[in-house]
């Protein structure tokens, strides 16, 4: 049954004050891995302005704010924002802004020059994955960093590794997405068969290939 935005609000919410530590045994490493290279490809510089979508409790924005001038993190959860914002006070920083916006709405009308999301999108079904994407894309950042799950071979359902809310799709499928709104993919991390991290660039960023490199 599929869940409105509300309810993933809600269901969200309801969790946020334990969100940081709820990660059972075998899922924390694998999503600390993810996160840590979402924060590793995103890369910004200090005039950057970066979107986090999906922030949650602001873990990838607060670990980009110190190198990017300003980060903007959005979620539709008032719990989770709650509970960034307040971790946001305790470290301090002057150039993160977290809110209220939607994948599709991110409510931020700024110039964006990279956009990420970390462990986010698989809450939307696959043809609103779709319609996220587009909006991204339509947002001109020259880079989008997507960690998530994802499958990168035929998914056993005997065995799944996140039993709550996931809606994953396979890794072609996103790059085939990606390629169509304009993206071109520069980097596909495999963090685990069920979890990977994506790198997508504007394609008039990316250098034309040059056969003469490779000789
Ligand atoms: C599993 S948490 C991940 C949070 C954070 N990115 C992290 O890596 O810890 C997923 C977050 O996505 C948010 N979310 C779910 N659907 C969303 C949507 N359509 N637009 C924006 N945020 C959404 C939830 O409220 C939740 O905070």
């Amino acid at each position: 049954m599929e869940m409105s935005l509300e309810e993933f609000a809600d269901r969200f919410s309801e969790i946020a004050g334990q969100y940081d530590d709820i990660h059972d045994s075998d899922e924390k490493p694998i999503y600390n891995a993810c996160a840590s290279l979402v924060v590793e490809h995103a890369n910004p510089g200090p005039d950057d302005v970066v979107l986090d979508l999906g922030t949650g409790t602001g873990l990838i924005a607060l670990a980009l704010a110190e190198d990017a001038g300003h980060v903007v993190g959005r979620d539709i959860s008032d719990g989770m924002i709650e509970q960034a914002r307040s971790k946001d006070a305790d470290r301090g920083f002057e150039n993160v802004d977290f809110g209220y916006g939607e994948f599709r709405d991110p409510h931020y009308d700024g110039e964006v020059d990279i956009v990420v999301s970390n462990f986010a999108l698989h809450h939307l079904p696959d043809e609103e994955k779709h319609e996220a994407i587009e909006a991204i894309a339509d947002i001109g950042a020259r880079r989008f960093v997507l960690g998530d799950a994802m499958f990168f071979g035929s998914p056993d359902p005997e065995e799944p590794l996140f039993d709550h809310g996931v809606d994953g799709a396979t890794v072609g499928m996103l790059v085939d997405i990606l390629t169509d709104v304009g993206f071109v993919v520069t980097a596909v991390e495999r963090v685990h068969d069920q979890v990977g991290v994506l790198v997508a660039e504007r394609s008039d960023e990316v250098p034309a290939y040059d056969p003469q490199e490779d000789q």
